[in-house]
């Protein structure tokens, strides 16, 4: 390693955060630490977090406190896992993500697996994302016609399952109402309105094909049933991806707003509102503050903010621009680039962060900014990504330790052995975020032993949409179980 290199051994088991720092002048590097101290968050803070998601997940349980709930704890209705029995033809639809996706998935029981399956990426203009709810329902309408269309399906009736990864208060499987956008959505008449009813009624309006029945999915609960298809005890989902969200297994008796005391229901936490009640205040910083302001939803999904993929980039980059200014970085030069609001992509952190290459990758990213840097000012970024990484790492592990050590209290057991299954650009892309949410975990919920299964892995482009769609698979048929009950129970 160079002597200008830097390595991290972060700890969060105490306050030494050891990180190699060689080659920066000191008076530099103390100025450009006190800005990066707001950013680390003690055992004792994460401690206090995590207490304090503890309670809110309660309020948003509660039968007359889910209302006013910053974490609204949606039930999903969804109380087991599939047993793999499933078959059928089905489409299914994914919105929420990166990306729009189409899929068709033929499912026979003989073999308990996924026969057929094609797929089929459709981009979203950002106009669209913000525009109205019938450009975007008729612009997914279309979608699914050109990806029936080109696999001669458009005379069938098949079922769909849809993942729509925004909170929805879930009527049946079959009736949806979007209680808020998130993410970079903002689509005028959807919030209140099922959104089942509004596909339905985009496909009617064009008149040249149709579909069956419709399920309804949260992605941690399809990550959840995909991964507990390879692991039985996976009883958390959870994203940390363009937005962050988790899904877990609770007691049927501590759900209030459900008939029935027995068994266990998914719920779908919804935690990226943690905080929006302002109980996040003390963490926050200025450049959080900026960015929830400049978003399109302003205090809402305050803990999202400090986390998701679709924040990191532009927290980072208001760092940079404010040690520019303060003249501890590139000789006080921004550049235009810079500048640009959402210019710094989440996936730069990555890059720049990457142990072997990523002094290298800095020097890139920094030049594709316009702007003029020496090795001291990559060695300055390096540490800003690894201090809003690590901590967007550090509060998703306190929060997951609130659910698993909140999973094992309800069990009463000493000792809880559980997975998650993940899945999400930021956990799957970025080079130490699991290992720093894991040891987080293993601090806040030493009683709780957790396996990480990770949504299916691979290294290149073509492989990650494979991964994508395998992930998919396993939702669909865990649809397919759901339309199974749906139809038995329509037929009672
Ligand atoms: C946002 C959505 C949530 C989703 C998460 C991950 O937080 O509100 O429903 O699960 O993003 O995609």
């Amino acid at each position: 390693m160079s002597s200008t290199q830097m390595s991290k051994t972060a700890d969060v088991s105490g306050e030494t955060c050891t990180l190699h720092t060689d080659g920066i002048p000191p008076d530099t590097l103390i100025k450009v630490q006190r800005y990066l101290e707001r950013f680390h968050l003690t055992r004792e803070k994460l401690q206090e977090v995590s207490e304090r998601l503890r309670k809110d997940l309660i309020r948003g349980l509660g039968k007359h406190s889910h209302h006013k709930a910053p974490v609204k704890m949606l039930p999903t209705f969804v109380r087991a896992t599939p047993d793999g029995t499933e078959k059928g033809d089905f489409l299914a639809l994914d919105l929420g993500g990166t990306n729009f996706r189409v899929l068709h998935v033929r499912v026979m029981e003989e073999q308990q697996r996924v026969l057929k399956m094609d797929s089929q990426i459709c981009a979203i203009p950002k106009e669209m994302m913000q525009g109205t709810g019938e450009q975007l329902f008729d612009h997914i309408a279309a979608c699914l016609y050109d990806f029936l269309l080109s696999h001669n399906l458009e005379r069938e009736t098949l079922p769909l399952g849809f993942t729509f990864s925004f909170p929805c208060e879930q009527k049946e499987i079959d009736k949806s109402i979007l209680i808020r956008w998130t993410k970079g959505f903002n689509c005028s008449g959807v919030e209140g309105e099922d959104v089942v009813k509004l596909l339905k009624e985009a496909i009617r309006r064009r008149g040249d094909y149709d579909i069956g029945s419709v399920a309804m999915v949260n992605d941690t609960v399809g990550t959840m049933m995909s991964c507990g298809f390879r692991d039985q005890s996976c009883e958390i989902g959870m994203i940390i991806g363009t937005g962050t969200n988790a899904c877990y297994m609770e007691e049927m008796k501590n759900v209030k707003r459900v008939e029935g005391e027995a068994g266990r229901m998914c719920i779908n936490t919804e935690w990226g509102g943690f905080g929006d009640d302002g109980s996040l205040r003390d963490i926050q910083t200025e450049f959080d503050v900026v960015v929830d302001e400049m978003s399109i939803n302003p205090g809402v999904h305050t803990f999202e903010k400090m986390i998701s993929g679709m924040y990191l980039g532009e927290i980072v980059r208001l760092l940079l621009v404010r040690l520019t200014e303060d003249g501890l970085l590139f000789g006080g030069r921004t550049s235009k680039a810079l500048l640009t609001p959402e210019a710094f992509e989440t996936k730069f952190i990555s890059e720049i962060e990457e142990q072997d290459n990523g002094l290298e990758n800095t020097q890139k990213v920094l030049s594709k900014f316009g702007l003029k840097w020496d090795t001291v000012d990559s060695c300055v970024v390096r540490l800003v990504c690894d201090a809003i990484s690590s901590r967007s790492a550090r509060l998703c592990g306190a929060a997951l330790a609130t659910l698993a050590n909140r999973i094992r209290v309800n069990r009463r057991q000493e000792r809880l052995k559980t997975t998650v299954g993940v899945d999400g650009t930021v956990y799957k892309k970025h080079p130490n975020f699991s290992e720093e949410l894991r040891a987080t975990v293993r601090l806040l919920a030493p009683k709780c032993d957790i396996t990480f299964l990770v949504s299916e892995d691979g290294s290149g482009k073509g492989a990650a949409m494979v991964t994508a769609v395998m992930v998919h698979n396993y939702c669909l048929l865990f649809i397919a179980e759901l339309m199974n009950e749906y139809v038995l129970f329509r037929q009672q």
